[in-house]
């Protein structure tokens, strides 16, 4: 079923109930959705596709309103395949449709799909508007949220930012607006969302951000190419993009550690009583135990990370060697640390987590806290104080 969200602007995309992984890498917990946008006018513009499995369904939708082939634009924001997989079936049905997108991705098109000579392009760029008659379709180029290729859509007669990924969640629905489901798994998904696809990209997301602002242009409804929209109050997740970008967190301590023989764990369960005693809120996860893309959340919603790992052959646990290299991928901003962990002989976890957290761009705050095999009761209260302490810092920082 198709559903209004403006007029004469229709969601034609399709739900994803049973994506349990994205990109092979990301947890959906809640399925996705890949929105598709028409536009009706005396041109009729669709904004972009969804991936290819689900043609059927876009085209399915958007016949419910006018047969595919009168579409005369196809706007493609960005070319990944969850948003472009069914552009080849569009253009099957709409062979006249002109594709307009970034020149990148253009580029990116043309070696996922080796198209027909017959597609037609017409590569926009910031600031370049398309009318449809009555509407106008205004482009905003967006390079790395998340990939190069990528752009927004503005319409500007109905102050509609159409965003493509930026502001999206993975959330399959039955609804189609964020105000119609409970608002807090529409802010935990939103949160991994950008800890998992935007947060490399900060810096860059941050100068977006700005120039949407300064260009003063309105915005009414913010309709994502994934989950749900924002037709209420949208400057609520422009503010929470940029208060992730600029790397603010609450007052919260994220303890991710991996044990052996559960002395690194004992020594992670007594550093929770110390942040916890200190009031301030804490999780802790065991990180073989815990899905990844889940842990990237954590680390960008708490301020401080305290990273513990059992020593074997003079380094870290497998997963923590995992996490230790994502996170010199992801360069969290603002992250407060220290490290921890138990060893049996020769030792050295402890060095290779303060060395990996220090090229993360992470701020080592104290010497990491070693223990041989066992800790002893007056060891685990050191790990008690070291909660403390980590947490007298977060609260200091402020956020
Ligand atoms: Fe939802 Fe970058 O694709």
């Amino acid at each position: 079923m198709h559903v209004k969200i403006a007029d004469d602007v229709y969601w034609v995309g399709a739900i994803d109930w049973n994506l349990r992984l994205y990109h092979h890498t990301y947890s959906t917990h809640h399925g996705t959705s890949y929105n598709s946008y028409l536009i009706m006018d005396d041109k009729i513009a669709l904004v972009d596709a969804v991936y290819g499995p689900f043609a059927g369904e876009l085209i399915g939708r958007i016949n419910e309103i006018t047969p595919t082939e009168r579409i005369s634009y196809v706007v493609v924001n960005h070319s990944e395949p969850d948003h472009s997989g069914a552009l080849p079936a569009i253009m099957e049905l709409a062979p006249e449709a002109t594709i307009l997108c970034t020149a990148k991705c253009r580029d990116y098109l043309e070696r996922l799909y080796y198209p027909d000579p017959d597609w037609k392009f017409s590569v926009v760029k910031t600031g370049d508007e398309v009318s449809l008659g009555k509407k106008t379709m205004r482009f905003i180029e967006a390079p790395m949220m998340h990939w190069p290729d990528s752009m927004f859509t503005y319409v500007k007669e109905d102050s509609l930012l159409l965003s493509n990924d930026a502001f999206g969640q993975h959330i399959a629905s039955s609804q189609r607006f964020v105000d119609e489901i409970d608002e807090a798994v529409v802010w935990e998904e939103e949160a991994k969302y950008f800890a998992n696809t935007l947060y490399p990209f900060v810096g860059l997301i941050k100068r977006k951000l700005d120039e949407i602002k300064d260009s003063g242009i309105p915005i009414k409804t913010i309709a994502p190419s994934h989950g749900l929209i924002w037709r209420k109050e949208p400057q609520r997740i422009l503010d929470k993009y940029m208060y992730w970008a600029e790397g603010r967190a609450k007052e919260r301590v994220f303890v991710a550690y991996d044990t052996m023989w559960e002395s690194t764990g004992a020594m992670a369960m007594a550093i929770v009583d110390g942040v916890q005693e200190a009031g301030v809120e804490v999780r802790a996860c065991r990180l073989s135990a815990t899905d990844p893309s889940d842990v990237y959340t954590d680390v960008l919603l708490s301020k401080a990370l305290i990273v513990g790992s059992s020593t074997v052959n003079n380094t870290v646990l497998p997963a923590m060697a995992a996490f230790l290299e994502e996170l010199k991928g992801l360069r969290p901003k603002n992250k407060i640390a220290c490290a921890f962990g138990s060893h049996g002989w020769g030792g050295g976890a402890v060095k290779v987590i303060e060395k990996s957290l220090q090229q993360a761009g992470v701020e080592v705050i104290q010497p990491g806290l070693t223990v041989r095999h066992k800790p002893s009761p007056e060891e685990l209260k050191e790990c008690v104080e070291l909660g403390k302490r980590i947490a007298g810092s977060v609260k200091q920082s402020g956020n």
